[in-house]
């Protein structure tokens, strides 16, 4: 299965194998995976728990983009060297709805529109919560997120939906919380426990961020709310200790194609190369003034960690050279990797004393999904582990899990390809190790072949030897979007 990229490798993939990880799963399971190359280790114990589109249809009608997709929660539960799976999908209001008339009866945010053309969708601004962005367990609540919206909250064990949460009164009715929340590993105020920090954005011609900051048992201990001028898309953002920093993409927002009934709202995002992206820094304590700092123009969805040193602000962030939609691709599937532009690692070095930024790529290869140690989130890290595509130029699948050191640059990567296509890498700290890099990764990632998922388990210290353990699937999972392992909390039948 593993060759080395070349610097020639053109055809890594084939589009056919790509698009057939993108099918639909109805279907809901609970079994022991049996299916087992290699050993799961003894020490790793606790649940994966995984979010992302389920459904790529409703009711039979293709959604425009996979992001529309029904959220989908997997959860692999592992004790003993034994595996427990189980799916469920989020039963929002729009997925019950629709399940019932056997129709589309929203629009989707990118592009999936209701059947009966413009007349049927003019004017429809109602958004569906579709739970399918990531999913989290804080504060002994499971809460499967999607940015615009409050979160849905599920039986951890069954995976059942209990129903929307508003983290116990946090959140208004309809309140956006991002899908991107950051454990503060240690936090002042709460008394060097962790942290769950998060923002919700409410945009238009300016944009109002509101932070949160939550303890170990989800209250609420901060909270403030921030202005900044102009449209912003911010689907991530980055903490250290001190700071919370966005980068605002240089994009504009044209409603009227969404208003009319044509275009989904993302859809409607244009991309100003002229722009510079715009570093927002907003101190955590809630009342020293925000700074913002000019970069290169570039997109960004992802960052993988900040923290500060030297006086200084560092942020690592996945740039797109500009906004990668379909460049006029009919539908995700007839996708031209080769328009789109491929993501990058920057890293960003911010002068707070005088505003200014410098930048340098530190991973040119295409990836996106970053992970590192959880006990380094906002400090100083030398390890990253990220997706990235085989061929090291150019935009293509992310099919290998690459483990980037940060202090040598040296690169390890364990590649999936021609037939195996993955997804992003969780890194799970071995319990009582103490080396930054001493642990697993763990990825889902979808085998053409089988045309059946897989969950590999690979040493952290020994990416290029491969998987450890490779635990088969009897079916797929579609690509899937953000997740989280949690350590010790074990399900099974
Ligand atoms: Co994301």
């Amino acid at each position: 299965m593993q060759t080395l990229p070349s610097p020639s490798a053109s055809t890594d993939f084939d589009m056919d194998d790509w698009r057939s990880g993108y099918r639909s799963q109805p279907n809901e399971y609970a079994y022991e995976i049996e299916d087992i190359d290699g050993k799961i280790p003894a020490e790793l114990e606790g649940t994966l728990f995984r979010n992302g589109p389920g459904l790529l249809d409703i009711a039979g009608h293709p959604v425009h983009h996979p992001f529309d997709g029904d959220g989908m929660i997997t959860a692999i539960s592992i004790s003993e060297g034994r595996a427990f799976f189980r799916n469920r999908f989020v039963r929002t209001e729009g997925y019950i709805k629709e399940k019932a008339a056997g129709k589309p009866l929203y629009r989707g945010v990118f592009g999936t529109q209701k059947p009966g053309g413009p007349l049927a969708n003019a004017f429809d601004l109602r958004l569906k919560n579709i739970a399918n962005t990531n999913v989290l367990y804080w504060g002994d609540k499971l809460l499967a997120l999607w940015e615009a919206a409050e979160p849905h909250r599920l039986d951890p064990q069954t995976l059942e939906t209990l129903g929307l949460d508003d983290l116990d009164g946090v959140l208004k009715s309809g309140g956006a919380f991002s899908a991107h929340p950051r454990i503060d590993p240690s936090c002042d105020r709460t008394k060097n426990q962790p942290c769950l920090v998060n923002f919700g954005v409410k945009t238009g011609l300016s944009s109002t961020i509101t932070l949160y900051e939550f303890d170990p048992k989800g209250r609420l201990v901060h909270t403030h709310q921030r202005n900044i001028p102009g449209f912003a898309f911010l689907h991530d953002f980055a903490i250290t200790p001190n700071y919370c920093i966005f980068f605002q993409n240089p994009v504009g927002f044209n409603p009227v194609p969404y208003l009319a009934g044509v275009k989904g709202a993302a859809e409607c995002i244009q991309f100003n190369a002229k722009q510079p992206t715009r570093a927002i820094v907003i101190p955590r304590d809630g009342t020293s003034p925000i700074q913002t700092i000019d970069l290169q123009p570039c997109f960004v969805f992802h960052h993988a960690n900040a923290f500060e040193a030297d006086g200084k602000l560092y942020l690592d962030s996945i740039c797109y050279q500009e906004f990668p939609d379909l460049k006029g691709a009919e539908n995700y599937l007839e996708a031209d990797f080769s328009r789109i532009p491929e993501g990058q690692l920057w890293r960003f070095e911010l002068d707070l004393a005088t505003e200014t930024s410098q930048a340098k790529c530190l991973i040119e290869r295409g990836c996106e999904f970053p992970d590192l140690n959880p006990q380094h989130v906002g400090r100083p890290y030398r390890y990253l582990y990220i997706g990235v595509a085989h061929r090291p130029q150019g935009n293509a699948p992310l099919q290998a899990v690459m483990k980037h050191d940060l202090t040598t640059g040296q690169e390890e990567i364990w590649s999936f390809a021609p037939r195996g296509f993955a997804g992003e890498p969780v890194f799970v700290p071995r319990p009582q190790g103490t080396a930054e890099d001493d642990g697993w990764v763990l990825g889902l990632f979808y085998n053409a072949e089988r045309r059946c998922s897989e969950l590999a388990i690979l040493d952290a210290q020994h990416i290029t030897q491969g998987p450890i353990a490779t635990l088969k699937l009897p079916h797929h999972i579609p690509y899937g979007l953000h997740g989280h392992f949690m350590q010790n909390l074990v399900f099974n039948a």
